[in-house]
């Protein structure tokens, strides 16, 4: 059957490089001279499409003010889970929709949760590709949103040095990213923090002190003005060493029913500041540097910040831009060829890249064997350092590339 009529939608929370998927798959359909509509507000949307009156076209002229630059997305989202819908109808009811509007198969971007329900309204008999959106980065593929939110963790976790080295403070920044650690890693790394903490590895807390300890006092007490600071990342999904989750369960849970996480920087300081104010070597440090005030000021402050939202939205980086093009365009290239019930991997050369959508959601963790090589040079990762192995492999085949 030939695809006339195709809709988008985007689904789970917002990140960068959403717009370029919608522009992409949008601009890819107009220039096949198919005809792009905007289901609004994920899949909310999609289940009460059949009450809609009218829905937006994605034409040459409005496809000029989708805004790749900003991250969000014009189509708008929410958490529903369509197998979660009480009503025994909903996928006849979907189907409703979709006649109803003429629409031949959907562009779907989200992320583990929403990539589900695309197989499972697949498996319902919907025609539907899956371009993958997480700033989570924690699928199989690479999603949307990751490097613009990797990149906004390294920039607050630079310029909170300054505040921590005003005040000399230990400063624990804590990042969305669920039970994955890819967010507060790579931008750790990249903001040169002294430790991350994420959730493959339970926190051993006497190591993560001893390193503070030697670290924030070398600083201070080898700075010429006694300042210094110790900078730590941790990922919301944090664990304790004995693995259990730590999680403030008093911030409930969202439309999808997943735990909301919070509670693990606070947790952090709070482990801190015990042995900070447990150690007769700190009153003395602080004596020694000209800090110690009695009953007042008797050991460094460990501060909290949790910046939330604010690592997810803004600006959409380049990187992503390039990235949700291709998964845009691709998808509805897909959608054309039949090729349905996918997930979209990326553009190499002329071939799309794409997976089956089951495998492709599967969730991905950090590869604690390359946390080793940034253990090895000196990063903390609230463990004792586990010497890095390196095996060689010399590359025989060429390497994929999407740029
Ligand atoms: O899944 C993406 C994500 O940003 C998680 O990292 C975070 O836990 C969650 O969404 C927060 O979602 P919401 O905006 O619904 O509170």
């Amino acid at each position: 059957m030939a695809v006339k009529k195709i809709g988008v939608l985007t689904s789970g929370g917002d990140c960068g490089g959403l717009n370029a998927v919608v522009k992409g798959a949008a601009a890819m359909a107009d220039s096949l001279g198919i005809k792009c509509y905007v289901i609004p507000n994920g899949y909310a949307g999609l289940y009460n499409l059949v009450n809609f009156e009218q829905l937006t076209e994605l034409d040459h002229d409005r496809i000029e003010l989708i805004n790749t630059h900003m991250a969000g997305s014009e189509a708008g989202h929410s958490r529903v889970k369509v197998k979660k819908i009480k009503d025994p109808d909903k996928y006849e009811r979907i189907k409703k929709g979709l006649e109803k509007f003429g629409i031949d198969g959907l562009v779907i971007s989200g992320g583990d949760d929403s990539g589900s329900v695309m197989v499972d309204l697949h498996k319902n008999g919907i025609a539907c590709v899956h371009a993958p959106k997480t700033m989570d980065m924690d699928l199989q593929t690479y999603s949307v949103g990751a490097d613009s939110t990797i990149n906004r963790i390294a920039n607050f976790a630079n310029d909170l040095k300054t505040t921590g080295r005003t005040h000399n403070r230990i400063i624990v920044l804590e990042v969305f990213g669920r039970y994955a650690g890819h967010t507060a890693f790579r931008g750790g790394i990249a903001a040169d923090v002294d430790a991350i903490l994420i959730p493959e590895i339970p926190v051993d807390f006497e190591a993560l002190y001893a390193h503070a300890k030697e670290k924030l006092t070398s600083r201070i007490g080898g700075s010429d003005v006694f300042a210094g600071t110790y900078m730590i990342v941790v990922a919301e999904g944090l664990r304790d060493a004995s693995g259990k989750e730590i999680v403030d369960e008093s911030a409930g849970v969202d439309a999808f029913g997943h735990k909301k996480l919070a509670g693990a920087a606070k947790y952090v300081c709070q482990e801190l500041t015990k042995r900070l104010k447990a150690d007769t070597d700190i009153v003395e440090f602080m004596k020694k540097t000209h800090m110690y005030v009695e009953g007042i000021y008797e050991v460094p402050e460990a501060r909290e910040v949790r910046p939330g939202h604010l690592v997810r939205c803004g600006h959409s980086s380049a990187y992503d831009v390039n990235f949700g093009k291709q998964v845009g365009a691709g998808a509805v290239a897909a959608l054309v060829e039949g090729v349905t019930g996918v997930t979209m991997a990326g553009v190499a050369g002329n071939s799309v890249r794409f997976m089956d959508a089951e495998k492709a959601i599967e969730q991905r963790h950090v590869d604690i064997d390359q946390v080793s090589l940034y253990e090895q040079m000196g990063t903390c990762f609230g463990r004792n350092p586990v010497k890095f192995n390196a095996a060689f492999h010399k590359i025989e085949d060429t390497p994929e590339r999407y740029m």
